[in-house]
């Protein structure tokens, strides 16, 4: 197992947000955890990155205790983290957000700027333009490369389809695919069902906090109850 969640609870000052969350992704898989406004997945990932500290529970990387570990020492173990609000470097040129991703690596993949311009023309056409003059699709692509740069063994991309162009969520999907060839592990958090069921392998429903169901994509498309109940499809 690459990834172990066990029981974790997380607060922001006095509010508790996660209750007892517990997930697991294995080596090579792309696993979604599906919510609506609020129900925690970007506290999730920030629990597993170490951006906010879980107050009890484990998070178990690649044999690693991480649990409370400051965010630049998971990174290194080989996590990658693509947040919500895209970070890129508004200022730098597109090639400059690459290179600040950029570290060499022993893991499985051996990622480049020339093989990231490969699966995104349209990255290297846009190599020498500032990053914050990107539409927010070509920026979508940008922060997930730049974390790439990293050659992360799992990257936790965080509502990735968020706000984007149906061509652009077509182009983003095709990309999780190959990640998953090439043998990156995927912990995704999303709110379009579609999108997700398309491209994951199992599923999380996470609710006011709580997981409420896990189960692979076949068993949650049989599940009619769970789906109206908690994904209104
Ligand atoms: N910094 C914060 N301080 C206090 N409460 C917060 C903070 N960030 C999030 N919350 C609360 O924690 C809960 C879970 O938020 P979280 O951002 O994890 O949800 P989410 O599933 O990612 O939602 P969204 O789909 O809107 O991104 C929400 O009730 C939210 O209001
Ligand atoms: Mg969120």
């Amino acid at each position: 197992m690459l990834l172990d969640v066990q029981g974790i609870n997380t607060y922001y000052g006095l509010s508790h947000i996660l209750f007892d969350v517990s997930l697991q992704v294995d080596r090579g898989e792309v696993v979604v955890l599906l919510g609506r406004n609020g129900a925690g997945k970007t506290t999730t990932m920030r629990s597993v990155m170490g951006l906010t500290s879980p107050k009890s529970g484990t998070v178990v990387f690649n044999g690693h205790d991480v649990t409370g570990m400051v965010p630049y020492k998971v990174a290194r173990l080989g996590i990658g983290f693509v947040p919500e609000d895209r970070r890129i470097f508004p200022d730098l040129t597109v090639r400059a957000n690459l290179e600040v991703g950029l570290r060499k690596s022993k893991r499985i993949t051996n990622w480049t700027i020339e093989r990231v311009y490969e699966i995104f023309p349209r990255l290297e056409e846009l190599a020498n333009r500032r990053g914050g003059n990107l539409s927010g699709g070509e920026q979508q692509m940008l922060t997930i490369s730049r974390t790439l740069m990293g050659n992360p063994d799992l990257i936790l991309l965080d509502e990735p389809s968020e706000g984007l162009a149906p061509i652009i969520v077509k182009v983003l999907g095709d990309f999780i695919d190959l990640l998953k060839r090439e043998g990156t592990t995927v912990l995704l958090s999303e709110q379009n069902v579609r999108f997700s069921l398309k491209h994951s392998d199992r599923a999380y429903i996470v609710d006011n906090g709580h997981i409420k169901y896990h189960g692979t994509i076949e068993e949650l498309e049989k599940n009619e109850d769970v789906k109206k109940r908690y994904l209104a499809v």
